[in-house]
Order: C-alpha cells, then structure tokens, then sequence
C-alpha cells in the first residue's frame, strides 16, 4: 500500500509546532556515536526529550556526548554493542535502574562491511548478528519495559529500501508475503538458510538480493520481524514503523548520498514523534522529503 503524507501537510507539522510530549518521555537511540544516531539524538535533545546515547565503543560515546555537551546539549550515555546478548543485558539492566520506563526506542545501528558496488558476503554473520538479531534482542528484553501510556511506545527501525522484496526465491517470497503464517521461528529459518548457502557457496545461485546481499537479507528480516511485531502490539500501546533514511552521506556509505545525516534525522525525528493520534504501525517509510512512503 502507498500512503503518500503531502508535502503540505507534511510543512503544516513540523515539531515544534505540535508539540505534544513532556521532557519525561525517554529515548534511546542505538549506533549513535555518528552518522543517522548522532544527529537523531541531536535532533531529539534539541526537541527537548530525555535522551540515551548509546555506542559500542565508550570512548567514541564519551566523545559524541562531549560534542552535544559543548553546544548545550545534555543526553546520557551507556556502553551498549548490539551484536552482544551480554552487552544488551547489561544495558537494560542499566535503563531499568536508571528510568524504569521508555517510551521511544530507535534501533539504528548497523553495519556493512562492503564498499558502494561491491558484494562480499565474507561478514555475512556478523551482518545478520548486528543488523537484524541486534535490534530483535534488544527489542524483546524492552518489550517489559515500554511505558503503555496514551502517548503510545513508540519503535523505529532504521531499515533501508533494500530490504524490500527484492528476492527472487519463490520459498523466501512465500513465507514473507504469508502475512497470517509469519512468525519469529520464520525469520530465523529464513536468516539461518542464507548463512547456510553462504557457508556452501551457493548464495548466488540461490535468488537472494543481488545487492549487497547479507545487508540486503538483515534488513529483509528487520522489515518482517518490525510488522510481526507491529501486528501483535496493535491497538496494545505500542507503535512499530521502519524507515529508510535513503542514500545519505555517512561512514556507511564512505560520505557518498544525496543528502546529510542530519536531514535523515530531521525526518526520523518527526516520524518518531508523531501525535498519537497520528501515529500508524506497520508502516515502512521510505526517503527523506518531501514525500513519505508505506510499503508494508
Ligand atoms: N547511510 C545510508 O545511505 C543508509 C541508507 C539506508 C539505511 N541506512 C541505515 O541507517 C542506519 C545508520 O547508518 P549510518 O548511515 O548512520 O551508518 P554509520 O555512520 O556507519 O553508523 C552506524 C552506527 O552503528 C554503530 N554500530 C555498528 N555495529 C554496532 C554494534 N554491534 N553495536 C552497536 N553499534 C554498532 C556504529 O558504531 P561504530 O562507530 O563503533 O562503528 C555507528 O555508530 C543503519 O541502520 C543503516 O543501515 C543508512
């Protein structure tokens, strides 16, 4: 389905005008030493939100702090590697101490290890391990903690367009598209059969994404797992979206796109904070402005 938002209506809101939420509300934002995380969590400190920065590594965590720190901008900070089941116990842990509740989760980092038109599959598994089982786990060991209030918890998954079925294998098609039938021991069978084919040498035969592959297959399994989980939290206090932020200049993409970090954030932070009643689940944003896109 294709659910244009006008750029009219889209100008008509921005956030500052609409303002509907308290400094009490949380987020926490994954991956957010640089890139689409650093400028989220800018984006959402600025609006005034309780923000949580989180990195893998906590010097480049301390030092993304400091940046905001010097212009004014306080958020907290907490070591979390999502590619570590530990790293994610230890974290929640931290959060429960700390907040008790959460309202707004984004779960953006991710990794690649290929170059733009190259197609190694060599990382394959850490690929699915950071990229998909990553924000899978950590969203499940949040679930408990989700403030259900009227505002509504609120998941955003940064994806990308290529994770869209854009797989020619007609067992891979039929099980994403069985919308009743779709379930977690789905996805993982899905994820396991690619790393099998990829230990076997017979990815390519075998009608996977052609393009950047294992990243292709992570965010295929992020985008089925965010609308299983959209469809079971419907109407129970908790929203679920992906967005693509589309091609914009971060390390991921070596500085190459068509548009900053910032302007990504710009439109992630609106979706992540629309007015309740305003707020879809199960939708897959695509692009930066001014038109947004649903896909699922
Ligand atoms: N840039 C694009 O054109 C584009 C397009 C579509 C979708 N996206 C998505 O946008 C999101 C942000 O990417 P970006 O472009 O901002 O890339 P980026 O600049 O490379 O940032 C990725 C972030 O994820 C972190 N990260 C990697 N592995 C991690 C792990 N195991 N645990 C915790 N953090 C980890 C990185 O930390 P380190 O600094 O320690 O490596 C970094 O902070 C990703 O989900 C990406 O798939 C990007």
């Amino acid at each position: 389905m294709l659910l244009p938002v006008s750029y009219v209506q889209y100008r008509m809101n921005p956030c500052g005008a609409c303002r509907w939420w308290s400094e009490d509300m949380v987020a926490v934002v994954t991956g957010a030493n640089k890139g689409i995380g650093f400028a989220l969590v800018k984006r959402l400190a600025e609006l005034g939100l309780n923000v949580v920065l989180t990195s893998r590594d906590v010097s480049r965590g301390y030092k993304a702090v400091e940046s905001l720190r010097s212009i004014g901008l306080h958020v907290h900070f907490s070591r979390l590697d999502v590619s570590d089941p530990a790293s994610i116990n230890a974290f929640v842990s931290w959060f429960r101490e700390k907040f008790g509740a959460l309202d707004i989760l984004v779960n953006n980092a991710a990794i690649s290890f290929n170059e733009i038109g190259e197609n190694s599959v060599e990382h394959a598994e850490t690929v699915i391990r950071t990229n998909f089982y990553g924000p899978k786990l950590l969203t499940e060991a949040f679930l408990p903690f989700f403030r259900r209030s009227a505002s509504i918890g609120r998941i955003l998954n940064i994806s990308s367009r290529l994770g869209l079925l854009n797989v020619s294998n007609p067992t891979v098609r039929e099980i994403l598209q069985d919308e009743e039938g779709l379930s977690e021991e789905c996805m993982e069978g899905m994820v396991s059969w690619f790393l099998e084919d990829v230990k076997s040498g017979t990815w390519m035969e075998k009608g996977w994404p052609k393009y950047w592959t294992d990243y292709s297959v992570s965010k295929l399994a992020l985008n089925a797992y965010s609308r299983l989980l959209a469809n079971r939290y419907n109407g129970r206090g908790l929203s679920v979206n992906c967005f693509c932020p589309g091609f914009t200049q971060t390390a991921m993409t070596r500085g190459k796109g068509t548009h900053t970090a910032e302007a990504a954030a710009d439109i992630g932070a609106r979706l992540v904070l629309l007015p309740p009643e305003k707020l879809p689940t199960g939708k897959f944003y695509i692009g930066c402005s001014p038109f947004l896109y649903s896909k699922l």
